[in-house]
């Protein structure tokens, strides 16, 4: 069995990983969202952007297994100290007490597992175009992969807007919590800073679900057109 020292020591240290691999997908998460504003740009920007993501193709492929790597290890740590929080409160309390605790905060489970759903839902649709395959292979006039115009189809299904709005909702649901509480996890809380990291998961999850939602309802509202 595990000495409670040791079991402490590890539980501190599954957390902190949490933390680090969090707030590395929050960094993606920020420049793709800066990456994909360049709809508002027009074609030119979007598909340039694209483009010159995929000259590099060794980059690429090491991004995309680095972030891979990462989110497999955030969900494996999310699985096991939820776990072990259960057994070490194996009877749960009869009345909850949620005074303290936020509604994003008591929901990161389902949150992050609407997020991950979104985000396998998203590279079939978008990477893959497996969902939707009418626009995977088009090129635009200069000869580029037409980006901007796979997006602009996309979103102007009803459904895929809603699909990707309930997203939206999961993704900031969860960063609201998460920006905050990894930022303390990692000792970064100080009395000085306190109201400043409190603000800092609201608010990058505001401006990530308004940028992205403004990319998704600009499209569907015909303000940018193809
Ligand atoms: C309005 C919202 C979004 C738009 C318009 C969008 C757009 C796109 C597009 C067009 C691609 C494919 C790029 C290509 O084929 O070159 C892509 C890939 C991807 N997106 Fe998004 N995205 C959005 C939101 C998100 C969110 C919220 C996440 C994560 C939480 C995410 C994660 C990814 C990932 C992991 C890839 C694969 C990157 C790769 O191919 O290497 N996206 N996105």
């Amino acid at each position: 069995m595990a000495r409670p020292s040791n079991h402490f020591q590890s539980t501190v240290g599954s957390k902190i990983v949490m933390a680090l691999s969090g707030l590395g997908l929050v960094i993606y998460v920020i420049f793709h969202m800066l990456g994909n504003l360049q709809v508002f740009e027009g074609s030119h920007a979007l598909n340039g952007y694209a483009a010159f993501l995929r000259e590099m193709p060794i980059l690429l492929w090491t991004a995309r297994a680095g972030l891979l790597s990462i989110v497999v290890l955030h969900i494996m740590l999310a699985i096991q100290l939820t776990l072990r929080n259960r057994r070490a409160r194996p009877v749960a309390y009869v009345v909850r007490q949620y005074r303290q605790a936020s509604f994003s905060s008591r929901t990161m489970a389902a949150s992050g597992l609407v997020l991950l759903l979104f985000i396998i839902f998203h590279l079939l649709h978008l990477t893959a175009g497996v969902i939707d395959s009418s626009s995977a292979d088009r090129l635009d006039a200069e000869g580029h992969r037409d980006v901007y115009g796979k997006i602009i189809h996309a979103f102007q299904n009803p459904f895929i807007v809603a699909l990707y709005l309930a997203g939206q909702l999961g993704l900031g649901l969860h960063l609201n919590h998460a920006v905050t509480s990894s930022l303390q996890t990692l000792g970064l809380e100080h009395a000085a800073f306190n109201r400043l990291f409190k603000a800092a998961g609201p608010t990058v999850a505001l401006l990530v679900v308004l940028g992205n939602a403004a990319i998704i309802l600009a499209i569907f509202l015909g303000i940018v057109r193809g």
